[in-house]
């Protein structure tokens, strides 16, 4: 039986909640955001849509300090630099990451920079790399450039690199398998997500596997993958050279962590499936229009992917749970959600003609 943990509130953030999980002792510095501790919402519409056999959760990531899951695993990475006496951090970004890593890194006294492709970043995720002071280079060039990049400086210049081949960036994220451990009694049965440079995959498995050997929880998850069909290293198997999708943040054509990711789905019986920018589209304005729940498009594929899944009949008959993780918040992409819906009309400050336009006279 399952021998999950009862937790106090308020929340402490993920290295005070999950110390004993994570390789943090009293000499790491506490520079928490209370990140964590984020909802796991029951589908009310789009799950039961499917069939009544599955029952659909959102694990809401969008709410975590700078608007990601990648707060989970920065603050450990950010923890574990200053402990080690960093004072400059560096990370290549679609645009989460790098608000992230600015965040905590000022949180924290330390500098950062961040390197995102030119063009291809979110508006919002911009204003936050900017607004936390994060020296911001705009590179001419795609994340996987901007990565070589990072890695080769940090090999050979003393700067703290802080992107998920970071292993404490692993470790942080793994705590979001806990909570939906803990918010469902148990592993669910599918979990699903979008994938990128393919850390957070890896991270779920790893807490997956956490809980189930230390006697926590008593079985895994199925893993799935989802990635946008112009950016689907994994599910071709190869690298891809120029990758494209409107999901800018999982614009990535060479992940970091392939061999993990890779581990991850076939350990757990798992596959990668690749979804078109229409199909991810269609349920980033469904989540947000039937669900509440805005996202930003690329949190919207794991769910995309569930659904198209089902329609396939791949979860069968039986009666399942599938999480998905909604990995980021709407507003970091303002100009998609405001291009996909009708624009606001400019009115009269007029009770009479709000009736007629309302039709409620
Ligand atoms: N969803 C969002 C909103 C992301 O920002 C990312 C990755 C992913 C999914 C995929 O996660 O890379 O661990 O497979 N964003 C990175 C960044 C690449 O730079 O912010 P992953």
């Amino acid at each position: 039986m399952a021998n999950l943990p009862t937790r106090k509130w308020p929340w402490r953030g993920v290295i005070e909640e999950y110390r004993q999980f994570l390789p943090v002792s009293d000499a790491t510095p506490v520079v928490t955001l209370l990140e964590g501790g984020t909802p796991l919402v029951e589908s009310k519409v789009l799950g039961p849509s499917l069939s009544g056999k599955i029952k659909m959760y959102f694990k809401y990531e969008g709410l975590n300090p700078t608007g990601s899951f990648k707060d989970r695993g920065m603050v450990m990475a950010i923890a574990k630099a200053k402990e080690d006496g960093a004072t400059m951090t560096m990370c290549a970004s679609t645009g989460n990451t790098a608000a992230a890593a600015a965040a905590y890194s000022s949180a924290a006294g330390m500098a950062s920079v961040v390197l995102i492709p030119a063009g291809y970043v979110a508006l919002g995720k911009l204003s936050q790399a900017l607004a936390y002071g994060a020296r911001t280079l705009s590179v001419e060039g795609n994340f996987d450039d901007c990565l070589r990049c990072v890695r080769e400086i940090c090999e050979n210049y003393p700067v703290a690199l802080v992107n998920s081949l970071n292993p404490y960036r692993m470790e942080g994220q793994k705590t979001a398998a806990f909570e939906v451990c803990e918010a469902l009694g148990g592993p669910p049965d599918f979990h699903a997500l979008p994938v990128g440079n393919a850390g957070n995959i890896s991270a779920y498995w790893l807490g997956y596997k956490e809980y189930r050997d230390r006697g926590i929880t008593d079985s895994l998850p199925v893993m799935l993958g989802i990635q946008a069909a112009g950016a689907a290293p994994l599910v071709h198997g190869k690298p891809v050279d120029h990758p494209e999708t409107v999901a800018t943040a999982i614009r990535i054509g060479n992940p970091a962590r392939w061999n993990d990711a890779v581990k991850a789905a076939s350990e757990s019986g798992g596959i990668f499936r690749a979804l078109t920018d229409e199909e991810i589209l269609a349920t980033y304005a469904d989540l947000a229009r039937y669900e509440g729940l805005f996202v930003e498009p690329a949190s919207a594929a794991g769910v995309a992917g569930v659904r198209k899944l089902a329609h396939e009949g791949y979860f069968g008959d039986r009666a399942v749970t599938v999480a998905c993780t909604l990995t980021g918040h709407g507003l970091k992409d303002p100009d998609r959600a405001i291009s996909m819906a009708p624009q606001p009309e400019t009115v009269r400050a007029d009770v009479a003609q709000l009736l007629d336009i309302l039709g409620l006279r």
